[in-house]
């Protein structure tokens, strides 16, 4: 028996397996690279039942049924050693397990009986904070890491996981105070200075963020090519609030597309900024093309419905309707298969997502403004962040000013910039809803 980092039992005997788990731990959740080193490790180390679980959590997080499949044959060498194992070893091989199953309501109970249990293991918290993203559950995800915040009082990424917890329940003042805390102790915490461009972006403090992730950008090349982009992707939005298009359109090809093209993180990123483009009236011109043949295999499975929405809506754009049709006809078919809590995600609320969206990339703006109207208020289920989903706010209201309903677009738009000062991008959206 050994300890990791955090000072969590691990089960082995060899210093290098731990020196592997710490890595792997440190590259997870402070965003650097180098995370897939943890397979070779795995293979290297196969009486190591933790190192196996550590590798499987890397597909279970890929965002794919099929790359998730790959994590079996490791949690298979993790349980064949189970009898060995602590309670904390086995809870973290069976969240791992519900996660690559694509269940990850398990996997988060799992993680939560983990976090209450043995607080310092951060990487289950990071995992699970990754499940949260899948479902939305944002107030357990704040309940979770406040849980662990006592014990991890030393850790500025534990600090960033807690201060955008709080971002995602919209309480944005005590997630800017935790995160510039976190920033303090240390001032390379990456998702910290994310979670401040969600708030700044919340807030509409534009000119604010513009100057923030500019004075942040020279050190990101130190880190994750995930959140490199994905901050870049957080700035090229407050470009877009300004209406400064060729600088979004900069940001994503320079900084966006193109690293990892079959990652669904840099898919992500790259279909929501080509279409908040759009919406704000600018020009994603061919763009849609470059994306679309990494995404076909992608639309037809179902990890959650976030995705699919976004696919389809990328591949429709691209021109590729059929394969758009076949792809909702698979989810339809996985969707009334379902029972319970699932068949809520899927059937009720992930199809209509899914079919407002390729409707309005269809100029159908009418059904587009029915199906998404529908499901707005539960859309948080489908996953997704909070800044993430204003894409279907945005699809909405635009379909409702595009299908001539001047009056409900207004009160739609309203609505979504609440309290919040009008930018630039939101005063053009008003002129034309009360044209
Ligand atoms: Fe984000």
């Amino acid at each position: 028996m050994k300890t990791d980092a955090r000072g969590n039992p691990v089960t082995t005997n060899s210093d290098e397996a731990i020196v592997a788990i710490d890595r792997y731990a440190d590259t997870a959740i402070a965003l650097k690279p180098g995370m897939d080193a943890v397979v070779a490790a795995a293979d290297a180390h196969r009486d190591c039942a933790m190192l196996q679980a550590c590798a499987a959590s890397l597909f279970a997080t890929a965002q794919s049924s099929a790359i998730a499949r790959r994590g079996h044959s490791y949690l298979e060498r993790a349980r064949a050693r189970f009898a060995d194992l602590t309670d904390r070893e086995r809870t973290f091989i069976d969240a791992v397990g519900a996660g690559c199953d694509g269940d990850f309501d398990r996997a988060i109970a799992l993680y939560e009986q983990i976090a209450s249990l043995w607080p310092r293991d951060l990487l289950a918290a990071k995992l699970a904070e990754f499940h949260f993203f899948e479902t939305g559950l944002a107030r357990r995800q704040l309940a979770l890491m406040e849980t662990i915040a006592p014990a991890n009082s030393d850790s500025s990424h534990a600090q960033a996981m807690l201060a955008f917890a709080y971002e995602l329940n919209a309480m944005r003042p005590q997630a800017e105070e935790i995160a510039r805390a976190a920033l303090e102790r240390e001032p390379l915490t990456m998702w910290a200075q994310h979670c401040l461009a969600h708030v700044w972006a919340g807030e509409s403090r534009i000119a604010e963020g513009i100057a923030a992730m500019k004075h942040y950008t020279p050190t990101w090349n130190r880190f994750g090519q995930y959140i490199q982009s994905h901050n870049t992707f957080h700035l090229a939005t407050f470009h877009r609030a300004e209406l400064d298009f060729p600088r979004v359109l900069d940001a994503y090809r320079r900084h966006i597309w193109g690293f990892q093209p079959d990652a669904v993180v840099e898919q992500t990123d790259a279909i929501l900024l080509l279409w908040l483009v759009e919406l704000a009236g600018g020009d994603a011109g061919t763009r849609w093309r470059e994306i679309a043949p990494h995404l076909r295999k992608r639309a037809h499975e179902q990890v959650f419905p976030f995705l699919n929405a976004i696919f389809f809506f990328a591949l429709e754009r691209a021109g590729e309707s059929s394969e758009v049709d076949r792809s909702l006809d698979a989810m339809r078919r996985y969707a009334e298969n379902l029972a319970g809590p699932a068949a809520q995600v899927w059937a009720d609320v992930g199809l209509s997502q899914a079919r407002g969206c390729v409707a309005y990339a269809r100029g159908n703006y009418d059904r587009a403004a029915e199906l998404l109207g529908r499901v707005l208020p539960a859309i948080s289920i489908g996953g997704g962040s909070d800044e993430q989903r204003g894409v279907f706010h945005e699809t909405h209201f635009m379909s409702l000013i595009k299908a001539g309903r001047k009056a409900d677009a207004n009160a739609a738009l309203a609505s979504y910039v609440g309290a919040r000062p009008a930018t630039k991008l939101d005063h053009r959206w008003l002129r034309l809803a009360s044209a």
